[in-house]
């Protein structure tokens, strides 16, 4: 049987680092309501006039996750990248990405799934990997959240970050790899979480906020209804993905959680009985980063070596659409 195992992995940041103290001047809001409701403590945010759009930090992920992998740009077949902050309409940002590195022989494309964005496109990746389709693929999860944050709005501002993360999945006919990736959608609930017309009335932004994109869009949620779908949803497809698999939540090495707020993450694990060291987080340093979260959280692992070959591990996310998902991935990389 053919299937997709990870040979390489990477992310990239933006170098500005904005602090919950820099919010205080921008929203009504404090470094102790943050960190307390949410486990946030600094985030990363492009600036325009460094090379930090979607795109940029998606090559930049894509070229560490190439060089570990020892695979060229030219051997990729498929770029498949999740975002919700894509630099234009059109083209893709994953064809922008294409251009920087130079893959001049992959098929690429974005995916639309708000937080769930790299899940969804590892399942498209494994899946043209699994029927033959492809050698090598890239999986990317960018965003540049900044662009449409309304910074008027202290209950969603506080929360976004910028970032970007890759995997090379290879073909390969060993046991292990992706195990099997679970998906679903409630478009029902869409209007929890979606982008909505700004209204351009030319307000200035405080200094601290002066190199930051401004989209036309921005992002509106109601916090508090998600939070608790949020929570049910990422515990029932992540049972899901364990049960398919025969596996209990004592075989999984480490969960890696789409990184939305802490106290998500806490009760998504206790009801799946995994203890918190066994969740890997970062959200205290880059705050939400939606389809980026899982994969930088994933590099980051892979480099500190706490993924040894043979280990389960589990991705699981939830997002704007409605959308969630989990996969196993049965670890297969020697330690970075
Ligand atoms: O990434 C994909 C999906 N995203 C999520 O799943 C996010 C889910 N939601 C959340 O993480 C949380 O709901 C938030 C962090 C957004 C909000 O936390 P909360 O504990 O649900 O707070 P809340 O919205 O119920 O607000 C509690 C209070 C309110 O004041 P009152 O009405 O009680 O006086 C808010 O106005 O906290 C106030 N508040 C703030 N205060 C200081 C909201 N935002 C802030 C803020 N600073 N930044």
């Amino acid at each position: 049987m053919l299937t997709g195992q990870i040979v390489g992995t990477g992310s990239a940041l933006p170098k500005k680092v904005l602090t919950n103290k820099d919010l205080e001047a921008v929203v009504d809001t404090s470094d102790d309501w943050i960190v307390r409701r949410t486990g946030i403590k600094e985030r990363r945010i492009s600036s325009n006039r460094q090379q930090e759009d979607t795109s940029q930090l998606a090559a930049m992920a894509s070229q560490e996750a190439l060089e570990m992998a020892g695979v060229s740009p030219e051997a990729l077949d498929m770029i498949v990248l999740g975002t919700a902050t894509a630099d234009r309409q059109f083209p893709s940002a994953a064809c922008l990405a294409q251009k920087y590195l130079g893959a001049t022989k992959a098929v690429a494309f974005d995916v639309a799934a708000g937080c769930s964005g790299f899940v969804y496109a590892m399942y498209i990746a494994n899946n043209a990997i699994a029927v033959g389709n492809c050698r090598n693929v890239l999986v990317i999860g960018a965003e540049r959240l900044s662009s449409v944050a309304n910074w008027e709005d202290r209950g969603t501002c506080v929360l976004l970050g910028d970032g970007a993360g890759a995997v090379i999945l290879t073909q390969s006919t060993n046991n292990g790899g992706i195990l099997s990736t679970h998906l679903a959608s409630d478009g029902n609930s869409w209007d929890l979480l979606y982008s909505s017309d700004r209204q351009l009335d030319g307000s200035q932004l405080p200094e601290v906020l002066n190199e930051v994109a401004q989209s036309p869009s921005y992002l509106i949620m109601y916090g508090n209804r998600l939070f608790k779908k949020a929570v049910s949803c990422m515990a029932s497809i992540a049972t899901s993905a364990m049960e398919h698999n025969g596996l209990t939540a004592d075989d999984i090495k480490f969960m890696i959680p789409h990184q939305a707020n802490i106290r998500i993450i806490r009760a998504a694990a206790d009801r799946l009985s995994i203890p918190m060291d066994k969740v890997y987080t970062n959200i205290d340093r880059y705050g939400n980063t939606s389809s980026a979260s899982i994969p930088i959280a994933l590099d980051e692992a892979n480099r500190k070596g706490l993924l040894k070959p043979g280990d389960n591990v589990l991705l699981v996310a939830f997002g704007a659409g409605l959308t969630w998902g989990a996969s196993i991935v049965k670890w297969s990389l020697a330690s970075a």
